[in-house]
């Protein structure tokens, strides 16, 4: 890994305006800058990463209390936001004070959803110690929980006041989740930023202060200019449309970035037909995502239920179903195309 010394930081411009400081072992010393005055602070944290919620409580001139939260989805139940809610009302946890989220997107999903319904809303500075979460769940602040219907049915839209990337926190990572940030990374590449992609075809683990840096600048200008995702923000489903429908199929048996490399080859392949995209782009997307060890076709007989649930997916409007395209690298569309187009777009996508 290359290691910068100072710490760089992207400005989100939502209203109001946030940063997100990306650097190395920065947890502390900024959350602590970023909290500012506060009577009492309360450090949510998944059980993988109480040693560094800890030296960040302690780092934080309040009366701090840490809260560990069940470890990964699970922790994403009204249950469990129950139980925060409780422990913030015995910590005694008032309007302006604040919350830390430490951990990976799911935990900073939930802790934004209860720090934005505590006392109809308090300050929460989001600590992501995944890719994944810091080049996407921590920004942009959707919060969510999951219910019997589904998943993220349930959630609000509440920004944060600012995000810590410490990127020594990713040493800890396993192959598989560094993959499961780098689909998302390779995403922002594909819709808005070519230098990313070659990033990514070194390695994620080379450069990764870089590859961090410009795919958070991706996420941020995008929800700087659709904070509540009323039009604009739709680009970052890229790959998404059919990512989401092989999740729910397969029962998440996939992970997200497995089903979104598949979505975002499946959008390739039908950007080349609808869009007259370059089929050399498609092949890169193979190449790139095969590398990171990420799948690029699916089962072929999956297809009557993919389009079933493509076609009830929310992100749909009406009865069409609309979904992103690429004209070219960094050139997003959103486009309605037809069926037979989309059914063997799929074909090409299938094993
Ligand atoms: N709000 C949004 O805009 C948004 C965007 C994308 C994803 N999400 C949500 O994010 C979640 C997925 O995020 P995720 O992949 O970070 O999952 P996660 O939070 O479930 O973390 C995955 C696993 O990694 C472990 N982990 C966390 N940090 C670690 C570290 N530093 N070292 C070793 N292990 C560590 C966790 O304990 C967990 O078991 C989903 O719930 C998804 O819905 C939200």
């Amino acid at each position: 890994m290359n290691r910068a010394s100072a710490a760089r930081t992207v400005r989100v411009a939502t209203d109001p305006p946030y940063d997100v400081v990306i650097g190395w072992a920065v947890a502390e010393e900024s959350t602590r800058d970023l909290l500012g005055e506060r009577a009492a602070v309360a450090v949510i944290h998944q059980p993988v990463v109480s040693r560094i919620a800890a030296r960040i409580a302690a780092s934080i001139t309040a009366r701090t209390k840490l809260i560990e939260a069940t470890d990964g989805e699970a922790a994403k139940s009204l249950g469990e936001a129950a139980r925060l809610w409780d422990e913030l009302a015995a910590t005694r946890i008032t309007r302006t004070d604040a919350i830390v989220a430490v951990g990976g997107g799911s935990l900073t999903d939930l802790a934004g959803f209860v720090a934005s319904t505590w006392l109809r809303g308090i300050d929460v500075v989001h600590v992501p110690t995944t890719l994944l979460g810091m080049v996407d769940a921590a920004i942009g602040g959707k919060t969510g929980i999951n219910t019997a219907a589904g998943k993220n049915l349930v959630g609000t839209f509440h920004q944060p006041i600012g995000v810590v990337c410490d990127l020594d926190l990713l040493s800890s990572l396993s192959p598989v989740r560094i993959a499961e940030g780098a689909a998302e990374c390779a995403k922002c590449g594909f819709i808005a930023d070519p230098e990313i992609l070659r990033l990514l075809d070194a390695g994620p683990g080379d450069n990764l202060e870089e590859l961090v840096h410009r795919a958070v600048r991706v996420k941020a200008r995008v929800v700087g200019a659709d904070a509540t995702e009323a039009g604009p923000r739709e680009v970052l489903n890229y790959g998404h449309t059919l990512g989401h429908a092989i999740e729910r199929a397969e029962n998440f048996r996939l992970s997200h970035g497995e089903a979104i490399a598949i979505g975002m080859v499946f959008a390739a392949e039908v950007s080349t037909a609808a869009r007259g995209l370059d089929p050399d782009v498609v092949d890169r997307h193979r190449e790139l995502l095969g590398r990171l060890g990420l799948p690029t076709c699916h089962r072929a007989d999956a297809w009557p239920d993919l389009l079933r649930l493509m076609q009830g997916d929310k992100k749909t409007r009406g009865s069409t179903l609309r979904m992103v395209l690429l004209d070219e690298i960094a050139r997003p569309v959103v486009d309605a195309p037809t069926e037979d187009l989309l059914e063997a777009a799929y074909r090409k996508v299938s094993a």
